[in-house]
């Protein structure tokens, strides 16, 4: 390939760029490119710790929701001598937010740093593609929704 066509295949990406997306925002403040769901499962307890973490980030919307559940320890505190216990469901709060996908890093960190007592239970982060989003509203679409 010579200059010419690298020039050529350069000037194209540039042409195909500007359509995408107004010039000055990136992808994820143009509503486009993907997000991601990112939802933890904390200590009720650090509710509203993870919430203020969140707010902190710019992060203008979060689901949350009662749950029960299990880790390693299948609820309980101790494994005697290894021996498995029945397992009991623990109270925890499942937290669900949708983000631009190069805000997840952010998020994570966040969510981590106010949801850890360094004990057992602390919970877990779970990471999800999501497709598509929409503000009802005005029918805004994708990043631009959230
Ligand atoms: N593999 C999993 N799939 C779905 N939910 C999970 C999973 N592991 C943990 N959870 C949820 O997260 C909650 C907290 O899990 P927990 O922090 O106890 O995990 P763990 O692996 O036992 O880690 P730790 O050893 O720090 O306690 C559970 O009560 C459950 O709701
Ligand atoms: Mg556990």
């Amino acid at each position: 390939m010579g200059p010419g066509c690298a020039r050529v295949v350069k000037l194209l990406r540039v042409v195909n760029l500007s359509r995408e997306r107004p010039v000055g925002l990136n992808r994820a403040q143009a509503g486009i490119g993907p997000m991601k769901i990112v939802m933890a499962i904390i200590k009720p307890f650090k509710l509203e710790e993870v919430r203020d973490a969140l707010t902190a980030i710019g992060v203008h919307g979060l689901t949350v929701t009662e749950v029960k559940g299990y880790g390693r320890q299948k609820g309980h505190t101790e494994i005697y001598r290894g021996a498995e216990y029945a397992v009991s469901f623990l109270p925890k709060i499942k937290i669900e937010v949708a983000v631009a996908s190069d805000q997840v890093d952010k998020t994570i960190d966040a969510i981590t740093s106010a949801a850890k007592t360094g004990q057992i239970g602390d919970g877990k982060i779970f990471v999800i593609n999501l497709d598509h989003a929409v503000r009802i509203r005005t029918g805004e679409a994708d990043a631009a929704a959230l």
